[in-house]
């Protein structure tokens, strides 16, 4: 790997503080997939990590090689930049506007200032010609203002999350700034192909660049483009799903869900983009239709908490309850529920357990840009047995092509495939799964950061910054 110091910017650093009953304060890995992709890879060498803490309290420790540089916002910014443009506008525009995004002005100056004290706090702890590379879409502008900063600094972006085609983009009021934001980086990577060549379209457009789908020219300057597939640290989720006390508590979990039964799960953070309610409607029809029975078929829903504070989320989470809630009322029998519903968070211990109780891995958002969990639960299934039911709209469709790939607004495919899955013969799930895990050996989340790092520093060597 490039040897310059490392500075990654993101929204969340990769603990979060949660104070304890008595008033102690103890530090969590923050949830989803990006904090965890992050937090593995710079374990093997010095870096810095600036980020939101997520609150007030005590000094950040560091984590391990890791040096924690929290950036403070107050309330306010917490709904102007966080619930507000990146979450109530960027995230369900770039995600196909599955649900409606919320363009309110007063949000734009707060994601603005936010940015500008990311990107100062970064300018402050980077060394002389470090690599910084920051992530995703809250800091979507922060690129230019480092360089404004800080010349000298080599700077990637990545965004984790899908970035949309021209149709969708154009509607952002902000959207010139926003591309100049990006376009200030160095190499812009996505997780798909189809990323790279919206944004050429849309500099060409937008700004009269001249760009193709790797390259884009800003003035003097030539951004990189490419797709890099995020993944997960596939050797430890492997090791953690023999380790014997996760054997023994999905025996356990097998044993409490009912020994023949047959066992559905789902894990999501409960997000509109996950398909959670087209999902529950598919059971609910299953059920119905006498496709499958409560006495040999069960469904694990664990459905995490996230962004309760913005009305949509707390809207759908209502939605959500009370679909289970009549599924099980009218499907479920005394000490045989159709759905075990589960809206807590869950260390890597018990998921692994999870994953390895499951019989069908259902992972079907309606947009993802990546999506881990599926690739979790293939790096968990050691003895090949196990089917993934997985959207053909999340970026990991796209590597894992023996999936039993779905369409999940088309509900009576959804149901069959389900239904496929459950009834498939065990040679034919060893073979799909056999092909999933030998392309994870090889595309784990070490070979992402080396390409993606190796890229970022072969654009430093073409400009010349350093001999
Ligand atoms: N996760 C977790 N505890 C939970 C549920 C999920 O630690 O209770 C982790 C999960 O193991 C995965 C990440 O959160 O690594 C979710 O990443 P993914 O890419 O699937 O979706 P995201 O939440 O980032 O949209
Ligand atoms: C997705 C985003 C991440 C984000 C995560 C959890 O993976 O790409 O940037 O951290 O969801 O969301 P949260 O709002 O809780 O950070």
């Amino acid at each position: 790997m490039p040897r310059r110091s490392l500075v990654v910017v993101a929204n969340r650093l990769p603990l979060d503080d949660n104070a304890a009953p008595d008033g102690a304060c103890e530090w969590r890995r923050s949830p989803g997939g990006l904090t965890g992709a992050l937090h593995t890879i710079l374990q093997q060498a010095p870096a810095t990590w600036v980020g939101w803490g997520g609150g007030p309290g005590p000094r950040l420790p560091n984590v391990g090689s890791v040096r924690l540089r929290p950036v403070a916002l107050t309330a306010d910014e917490q709904r102007g930049y966080y619930e507000g443009f990146a979450n109530s506008t960027l995230w369900p525009l770039y995600h196909d506007a599955v649900q409606q995004p919320v363009f309110q002005r007063e949000w734009w100056d707060t994601y603005r200032a936010v940015n500008q004290r990311f990107a100062e706090a970064a300018a402050e702890v980077a060394g002389r010609h470090a690599a910084v590379w920051v992530q995703d879409y809250h800091l979507q502008l922060l690129p230019r203002m480092l360089r404004e900063l800080r010349p000298d600094l080599l700077i990637g972006f990545f965004m984790h999350i899908p970035f949309p085609p021209p149709e969708l983009f154009m509607q952002l009021p902000r959207r010139v700034e926003l591309l100049h934001g990006m376009l200030g980086a160095d190499l812009v990577g996505f997780q798909r192909e189809q990323a790279a060549h919206n944004l050429a379209q849309l500099a060409r457009k937008l700004l009269g660049a001249e760009a193709a789908d790797h390259a884009i020219h800003v003035g003097p300057r030539t951004v990189r483009t490419g797709a890099f597939p995020v993944s997960i640290d596939v050797s430890e989720m492997s090791a953690l799903a023999t380790r014997p006390d996760v054997v023994a508590h999905a025996g356990q979990l097998r044993h409490d869900l009912g020994e023949s039964k047959r066992v559905l799960l789902s894990v999501d953070r409960l997000d509109y983009t996950k398909g959670i309610e087209h999902r529950l409607t598919a059971y609910r029809e299953l059920l119905r239709d006498g496709d499958v029975k409560v006495r040999d078929t069960v469904l694990v829903q664990v459905a995490v908490p996230s962004r309760e504070r913005v009305e949509s989320y707390r809207d759908l989470r209502d939605r959500i309850e009370g679909e289970v809630g009549r599924i099980n009322g009218e499907y479920g029998r005394v000490g045989e529920p159709a759905i075990h519903y589960l809206n807590q968070p869950f260390d890597r211990a018990q998921l692994a357990a999870l994953y390895r109780a499951a019989d069908v891995m259902v992972v079907t958002p309606l947009r993802d840009g990546m999506n881990l969990v599926a690739k979790e639960f293939v790096a968990a299934r050691g003895d090949g047995s196990g089917a993934l039911v997985l959207s053909e709209f999340a970026g990991a469709a796209a590597e894992l092509s023996t999936a039993f790939l779905v369409n999940p607004h088309d509900l009576d495919g959804l149901k069959q495939t389900l239904l496929r899955a459950l009834e498939a013969d065990p040679a034919d799930l060893r073979a799909r799964m056999g092909a999933m895990r030998r392309h994870l050996a090889e595309h784990d989340i070490y070979a992402w950061a080396r390409a993606y790092l190796t890229a970022l520093d072969h654009t430093g060597r073409l400009a010349q910054r350093l001999p």
